[in-house]
Protein backbone atom coordinates (compact mmCIF):
# COMPACT_ATOMS: atom_id res chain seq x y z
CA UNK A 1 0.00 0.00 0.00
CA UNK A 2 1.11 3.66 -0.91
CA UNK A 3 1.81 6.19 1.58
CA UNK A 4 -0.42 8.83 0.04
CA UNK A 5 -3.27 6.28 0.72
CA UNK A 6 -3.90 8.46 3.96
CA UNK A 7 -3.21 12.29 2.96
CA UNK A 8 -5.97 14.58 4.12
CA UNK A 9 -7.23 15.83 0.34
CA UNK A 10 -9.99 17.62 1.78
CA UNK A 11 -10.58 21.73 2.00
CA UNK A 12 -9.62 22.92 5.45
CA UNK A 13 -13.12 23.74 7.68
CA UNK A 14 -13.87 23.09 11.04
CA UNK A 15 -14.96 24.84 14.19
CA UNK A 16 -12.24 26.90 14.80
CA UNK A 17 -11.82 25.82 18.63
CA UNK A 18 -12.14 22.13 20.17
CA UNK A 19 -10.86 19.83 22.48
CA UNK A 20 -10.90 16.08 21.76
CA UNK A 21 -9.94 13.17 24.30
CA UNK A 22 -8.97 10.18 24.05
CA UNK A 23 -6.84 7.06 25.73
CA UNK A 24 -5.01 4.45 24.60
CA UNK A 25 -2.89 1.25 26.41
CA UNK A 26 0.17 0.21 26.89
CA UNK A 27 1.70 -2.57 25.38
CA UNK A 28 4.19 -5.70 25.90
CA UNK A 29 5.69 -7.26 22.14
CA UNK A 30 5.71 -11.38 22.58
CA UNK A 31 7.33 -11.30 19.47
CA UNK A 32 9.81 -8.34 19.89
CA UNK A 33 10.60 -5.20 17.31
CA UNK A 34 13.89 -4.58 17.77
CA UNK A 35 16.07 -2.92 14.12
CA UNK A 36 13.65 -0.64 11.85
CA UNK A 37 15.32 0.56 8.53
CA UNK A 38 17.69 3.44 8.20
CA UNK A 39 15.21 5.66 6.64
CA UNK A 40 13.23 7.85 9.76
CA UNK A 41 10.02 6.44 8.79
CA UNK A 42 9.79 3.85 11.07
CA UNK A 43 9.73 0.67 8.74
CA UNK A 44 10.30 -2.71 11.16
CA UNK A 45 13.09 -4.77 9.74
CA UNK A 46 10.77 -7.78 11.36
CA UNK A 47 6.78 -8.14 11.80
CA UNK A 48 5.92 -8.04 15.63
CA UNK A 49 2.55 -9.07 17.70
CA UNK A 50 1.85 -7.42 21.27
CA UNK A 51 -1.24 -7.42 23.65
CA UNK A 52 -2.24 -4.38 24.72
CA UNK A 53 -2.76 -4.54 28.57
CA UNK A 54 -5.58 -3.51 30.79
CA UNK A 55 -5.35 -0.98 33.56
CA UNK A 56 -2.03 0.64 31.94
CA UNK A 57 -3.06 2.95 29.67
CA UNK A 58 -2.80 7.31 28.88
CA UNK A 59 -5.41 9.75 28.89
CA UNK A 60 -4.70 12.82 26.21
CA UNK A 61 -7.09 15.91 26.09
CA UNK A 62 -6.15 17.49 23.14
CA UNK A 63 -7.34 21.85 22.91
CA UNK A 64 -6.94 22.74 19.60
CA UNK A 65 -7.66 26.62 18.71
CA UNK A 66 -7.69 28.40 15.26
CA UNK A 67 -4.56 30.44 14.20
CA UNK A 68 -3.73 33.20 11.83
CA UNK A 69 -0.08 32.25 10.93
CA UNK A 70 0.55 28.80 9.28
CA UNK A 71 3.32 26.73 11.31
CA UNK A 72 3.49 23.90 13.95
CA UNK A 73 2.30 25.42 17.84
CA UNK A 74 2.44 22.63 20.55
CA UNK A 75 2.61 23.21 24.31
CA UNK A 76 2.44 20.07 26.47
CA UNK A 77 1.62 19.42 30.08
CA UNK A 78 2.20 16.28 31.79
CA UNK A 79 0.31 15.33 34.72
CA UNK A 80 -0.86 19.11 35.17
CA UNK A 81 2.89 20.44 34.75
CA UNK A 82 4.12 22.09 31.14
CA UNK A 83 6.82 19.75 29.95
CA UNK A 84 9.00 21.53 27.58
CA UNK A 85 11.66 18.65 28.07
CA UNK A 86 8.57 16.30 25.55
CA UNK A 87 8.19 19.34 22.88
CA UNK A 88 11.03 18.33 20.34
CA UNK A 89 9.45 14.74 20.01
CA UNK A 90 6.01 15.85 19.74
CA UNK A 91 7.18 18.71 17.48
CA UNK A 92 8.99 16.17 14.92
CA UNK A 93 5.86 14.07 15.56
CA UNK A 94 4.03 16.95 14.17
CA UNK A 95 6.13 17.87 11.54
CA UNK A 96 6.49 14.19 10.18
CA UNK A 97 2.38 13.90 10.01
CA UNK A 98 1.35 16.78 8.91
CA UNK A 99 2.79 15.48 5.73
CA UNK A 100 -0.66 13.42 6.14
CA UNK A 101 -2.40 16.12 8.29
CA UNK A 102 -2.04 19.53 6.32
CA UNK A 103 -4.87 20.62 8.89
CA UNK A 104 -2.73 21.01 11.74
CA UNK A 105 -0.96 23.93 10.77
CA UNK A 106 -3.68 26.04 11.41
CA UNK A 107 -4.18 25.50 15.11
CA UNK A 108 -2.55 26.14 18.31
CA UNK A 109 -2.66 23.00 20.00
CA UNK A 110 -2.39 22.28 23.98
CA UNK A 111 -1.73 18.61 25.24
CA UNK A 112 -2.58 17.49 27.94
CA UNK A 113 -1.99 14.25 29.26
CA UNK A 114 -1.52 11.27 32.00
CA UNK A 115 -0.76 7.75 32.53
CA UNK A 116 -2.71 5.24 35.05
CA UNK A 117 0.77 4.05 36.10
CA UNK A 118 3.16 5.68 38.37
CA UNK A 119 4.77 8.03 35.94
CA UNK A 120 8.69 6.91 37.09
CA UNK A 121 7.52 2.92 37.05
CA UNK A 122 10.01 2.22 34.28
CA UNK A 123 7.10 1.66 32.25
CA UNK A 124 7.34 2.73 28.66
CA UNK A 125 4.63 5.17 28.04
CA UNK A 126 5.77 6.51 24.20
CA UNK A 127 3.62 3.94 23.14
CA UNK A 128 0.31 4.44 24.78
CA UNK A 129 1.28 8.39 24.82
CA UNK A 130 2.08 8.48 21.03
CA UNK A 131 -0.91 6.09 20.25
CA UNK A 132 -3.34 8.56 21.97
CA UNK A 133 -2.29 11.52 20.82
CA UNK A 134 -2.64 10.08 17.06
CA UNK A 135 -6.59 8.90 18.12
CA UNK A 136 -7.03 12.50 18.95
CA UNK A 137 -6.11 14.33 15.69
CA UNK A 138 -7.62 11.39 13.99
CA UNK A 139 -10.85 12.50 16.23
CA UNK A 140 -10.09 16.15 14.75
CA UNK A 141 -9.75 14.83 11.17
CA UNK A 142 -13.29 12.96 11.25
CA UNK A 143 -15.01 16.91 12.88
CA UNK A 144 -13.69 17.58 9.14
CA UNK A 145 -14.41 14.47 6.91
CA UNK A 146 -17.76 13.27 8.70
CA UNK A 147 -17.70 10.20 6.21
CA UNK A 148 -14.73 8.98 7.38
CA UNK A 149 -15.23 5.35 7.88
CA UNK A 150 -14.50 3.76 11.43
CA UNK A 151 -11.92 0.91 9.71
CA UNK A 152 -10.20 4.04 8.27
CA UNK A 153 -10.14 5.83 11.37
CA UNK A 154 -8.32 3.04 13.17
CA UNK A 155 -5.76 2.79 10.28
CA UNK A 156 -4.50 5.94 9.96
CA UNK A 157 -4.31 6.44 13.24
CA UNK A 158 -2.09 3.44 13.73
CA UNK A 159 -0.65 4.93 10.53
CA UNK A 160 0.36 8.09 12.21
CA UNK A 161 0.83 6.56 15.97
CA UNK A 162 3.96 4.66 13.75
CA UNK A 163 5.26 7.95 12.94
CA UNK A 164 5.92 8.92 16.34
CA UNK A 165 7.12 5.66 18.10
CA UNK A 166 7.32 2.68 15.94
CA UNK A 167 5.16 0.17 18.97
CA UNK A 168 3.03 2.53 19.60
CA UNK A 169 1.06 1.77 16.25
CA UNK A 170 -0.08 -1.63 17.98
CA UNK A 171 -1.51 -0.09 21.46
CA UNK A 172 -4.40 1.78 18.75
CA UNK A 173 -5.97 -1.80 19.33
CA UNK A 174 -6.85 -3.97 22.36
CA UNK A 175 -5.90 -7.49 22.47
CA UNK A 176 -3.65 -9.08 19.99
CA UNK A 177 -1.94 -6.86 17.55
CA UNK A 178 0.64 -7.35 14.92
CA UNK A 179 2.52 -4.68 12.85
CA UNK A 180 5.26 -5.58 9.96
CA UNK A 181 4.79 -7.70 7.03
CA UNK A 182 4.25 -10.92 7.82
CA UNK A 183 3.56 -13.74 4.55
CA UNK A 184 1.58 -15.86 6.69
CA UNK A 185 -0.48 -13.02 8.35
CA UNK A 186 -2.97 -11.59 5.99
CA UNK A 187 -3.33 -8.00 5.90
CA UNK A 188 -0.14 -7.28 7.86
CA UNK A 189 2.36 -4.65 6.48
CA UNK A 190 5.14 -1.86 7.40
CA UNK A 191 2.81 0.87 7.59
CA UNK A 192 0.42 0.38 10.50
CA UNK A 193 -0.57 -2.52 12.76
CA UNK A 194 -3.81 -4.77 12.21
CA UNK A 195 -5.72 -6.93 15.07
CA UNK A 196 -4.33 -10.68 15.43
CA UNK A 197 -7.12 -12.21 12.38
CA UNK A 198 -6.84 -15.60 13.02
CA UNK A 199 -8.64 -17.97 15.64
CA UNK A 200 -7.43 -17.81 18.93
CA UNK A 201 -7.36 -20.29 21.72
CA UNK A 202 -9.49 -19.57 24.66
CA UNK A 203 -6.44 -19.84 27.33
CA UNK A 204 -5.36 -16.78 25.62
CA UNK A 205 -8.49 -14.61 26.04
CA UNK A 206 -7.91 -14.56 29.99
CA UNK A 207 -3.99 -13.82 30.64
CA UNK A 208 -2.90 -11.98 33.66
CA UNK A 209 0.67 -9.45 33.30
CA UNK A 210 2.18 -8.91 36.15
CA UNK A 211 4.66 -6.35 35.61
CA UNK A 212 7.55 -6.36 38.16
CA UNK A 213 9.51 -2.79 38.79
CA UNK A 214 12.90 -3.70 39.21
CA UNK A 215 14.34 0.04 38.18
CA UNK A 216 12.12 2.51 37.72
CA UNK A 217 14.41 4.99 36.52
CA UNK A 218 14.19 6.12 33.17
CA UNK A 219 15.67 3.91 30.34
CA UNK A 220 19.89 4.01 29.92
CA UNK A 221 19.86 2.98 26.26
CA UNK A 222 16.34 4.93 24.41
CA UNK A 223 15.41 2.59 21.62
CA UNK A 224 15.78 5.63 18.91
CA UNK A 225 19.46 4.07 19.40
CA UNK A 226 18.79 0.70 20.27
CA UNK A 227 17.39 -0.02 16.77
CA UNK A 228 19.67 1.93 15.06
CA UNK A 229 22.50 -0.06 16.04
CA UNK A 230 20.95 -3.32 14.68
CA UNK A 231 22.08 -2.36 11.33
CA UNK A 232 25.57 -3.20 12.05
CA UNK A 233 24.72 -6.13 14.55
CA UNK A 234 26.52 -8.90 13.37
CA UNK A 235 23.80 -11.46 14.62
CA UNK A 236 20.68 -9.07 12.98
CA UNK A 237 20.27 -11.38 9.96
CA UNK A 238 19.91 -14.73 12.01
CA UNK A 239 17.45 -12.70 14.20
CA UNK A 240 15.08 -11.74 11.96
CA UNK A 241 14.98 -14.78 10.26
CA UNK A 242 14.10 -16.55 13.77
CA UNK A 243 11.29 -13.46 14.50
CA UNK A 244 9.67 -14.43 11.22
CA UNK A 245 10.05 -18.15 12.39
CA UNK A 246 8.64 -17.83 15.46
CA UNK A 247 5.80 -15.94 14.22
CA UNK A 248 4.69 -18.97 12.49
CA UNK A 249 5.37 -20.92 15.61
CA UNK A 250 2.91 -18.67 17.53
CA UNK A 251 -0.07 -18.58 14.75
CA UNK A 252 -0.39 -22.50 15.66
CA UNK A 253 0.50 -22.10 19.37
CA UNK A 254 -2.13 -19.31 19.65
CA UNK A 255 -4.73 -21.77 17.93
CA UNK A 256 -4.08 -24.82 19.39
CA UNK A 257 -3.79 -23.25 22.52
CA UNK A 258 -0.77 -24.79 24.15
CA UNK A 259 0.52 -22.71 27.24
CA UNK A 260 3.56 -23.93 27.78
CA UNK A 261 4.72 -23.07 24.29
CA UNK A 262 3.78 -20.07 24.15
CA UNK A 263 5.60 -19.48 27.62
CA UNK A 264 8.61 -20.58 26.22
CA UNK A 265 8.32 -18.84 22.96
CA UNK A 266 7.92 -15.78 24.80
CA UNK A 267 10.68 -16.35 26.98
CA UNK A 268 13.25 -16.92 23.88
CA UNK A 269 12.04 -13.86 22.33
CA UNK A 270 12.71 -11.38 25.19
CA UNK A 271 16.14 -12.94 25.98
CA UNK A 272 17.15 -12.81 22.27
CA UNK A 273 16.35 -8.92 21.89
CA UNK A 274 18.41 -8.95 25.31
CA UNK A 275 21.15 -10.38 23.28
CA UNK A 276 20.85 -8.25 20.45
CA UNK A 277 21.12 -5.38 22.87
CA UNK A 278 24.34 -7.17 24.27
CA UNK A 279 26.08 -7.73 21.24
CA UNK A 280 25.66 -4.28 19.71
CA UNK A 281 28.22 -1.74 19.49
CA UNK A 282 28.59 0.03 21.50
CA UNK A 283 26.98 -2.71 23.95
CA UNK A 284 24.35 -2.15 26.56
CA UNK A 285 23.08 -4.35 29.44
CA UNK A 286 19.68 -3.66 30.13
CA UNK A 287 18.75 -6.00 32.90
CA UNK A 288 19.82 -5.66 36.64
CA UNK A 289 20.92 -8.05 39.44
CA UNK A 290 17.06 -8.26 40.56
CA UNK A 291 15.69 -8.76 37.05
CA UNK A 292 18.08 -12.35 36.92
CA UNK A 293 17.08 -13.33 40.42
CA UNK A 294 13.58 -13.18 39.13
CA UNK A 295 13.60 -14.93 36.24
CA UNK A 296 15.90 -17.87 38.02
CA UNK A 297 13.40 -17.93 40.51
CA UNK A 298 10.13 -18.12 38.14
CA UNK A 299 12.33 -21.05 36.36
CA UNK A 300 12.68 -22.96 39.82
CA UNK A 301 9.00 -22.38 40.71
CA UNK A 302 8.23 -23.45 37.03
CA UNK A 303 9.97 -26.62 37.78
CA UNK A 304 8.77 -27.76 41.02
CA UNK A 305 5.03 -26.51 40.93
CA UNK A 306 4.35 -26.83 37.18
CA UNK A 307 2.40 -23.85 36.82
CA UNK A 308 2.20 -21.62 33.91
CA UNK A 309 3.87 -18.21 34.74
CA UNK A 310 6.37 -17.29 32.28
CA UNK A 311 8.54 -13.90 31.41
CA UNK A 312 9.12 -11.69 29.19
CA UNK A 313 11.16 -8.42 28.65
CA UNK A 314 11.15 -5.28 26.88
CA UNK A 315 14.43 -3.01 26.56
CA UNK A 316 14.38 -2.91 29.78
CA UNK A 317 14.83 -4.09 33.45
CA UNK A 318 11.34 -4.59 34.75
CA UNK A 319 10.04 -8.43 34.14
CA UNK A 320 6.37 -8.96 33.09
CA UNK A 321 4.85 -12.37 34.51
CA UNK A 322 2.24 -13.77 32.14
CA UNK A 323 -0.06 -16.64 33.56
CA UNK A 324 -3.43 -17.84 32.78
CA UNK A 325 -6.42 -16.31 34.82
CA UNK A 326 -7.00 -19.15 36.13
CA UNK A 327 -3.87 -20.03 38.11
CA UNK A 328 -4.16 -16.21 39.30
CA UNK A 329 -4.87 -16.36 43.14
CA UNK A 330 -1.77 -18.82 43.62
CA UNK A 331 0.41 -16.73 40.88
CA UNK A 332 -0.04 -13.85 42.71
CA UNK A 333 0.10 -15.25 46.05
CA UNK A 334 3.88 -16.68 45.21
CA UNK A 335 4.75 -13.72 44.07
CA UNK A 336 3.87 -11.37 46.53
CA UNK A 337 5.91 -14.05 49.01
CA UNK A 338 8.90 -14.75 46.55
CA UNK A 339 9.38 -11.83 44.07
CA UNK A 340 8.63 -8.82 46.09
CA UNK A 341 11.89 -8.28 47.91
CA UNK A 342 13.54 -7.78 43.90
CA UNK A 343 11.05 -5.37 43.69
CA UNK A 344 10.28 -1.80 43.41
CA UNK A 345 6.80 -1.94 42.63
CA UNK A 346 4.76 -4.78 41.05
CA UNK A 347 1.38 -3.25 38.96
CA UNK A 348 -1.26 -5.89 38.68
CA UNK A 349 -2.27 -5.87 34.56
CA UNK A 350 -3.94 -8.09 32.18
CA UNK A 351 -3.87 -8.85 28.72
CA UNK A 352 -6.76 -7.41 26.96
CA UNK A 353 -8.68 -9.31 24.35
CA UNK A 354 -9.32 -8.42 20.43
O1 LIG B 1 8.55 1.59 19.71
P1 LIG B 1 9.95 1.68 20.13
O2 LIG B 1 10.81 2.38 19.14
O3 LIG B 1 10.06 2.28 21.51
O4 LIG B 1 10.55 0.20 20.24
C1 LIG B 1 9.99 -0.78 21.05
C2 LIG B 1 10.88 -1.92 21.20
C3 LIG B 1 10.47 -3.00 22.18
O5 LIG B 1 9.59 -2.52 23.16
C4 LIG B 1 11.72 -3.49 22.87
C5 LIG B 1 9.87 -4.21 21.46
C6 LIG B 1 8.45 -4.05 20.97
O6 LIG B 1 8.16 -4.68 19.94
O7 LIG B 1 7.65 -3.38 21.62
Amino acid sequence: MKTNFFFYKKKYSIDPNGIVICKSYSNIALIKYWGKHNNKIQIPLNSSISFSLGKVYTVTRLIYKEKKKMNLSVRVFFSGKEKTSFLPKILEFFHRISFYCSYLRYFNFIIETYNTFPHSSGIASSASSMSSLALCIMKIEKKLVYSLKEDFFLRKASFLARLGSGSACRSIYPGLVVWGCHQSIKGSNNLYAIPYPYEVHSIFTKIEDTILIIDDKPKKILSTKGHKLMNHNPYARERFKCANKNMNRLISILKIGDFQEFGELIEHEALTLHAMIMTSRPYFLCMKPNTLNVIQTVWDFRKNSKKNVYFTLDAGANVHLLYPIQEKTSILKWIYSDLFSYCKKIIESFCLSN
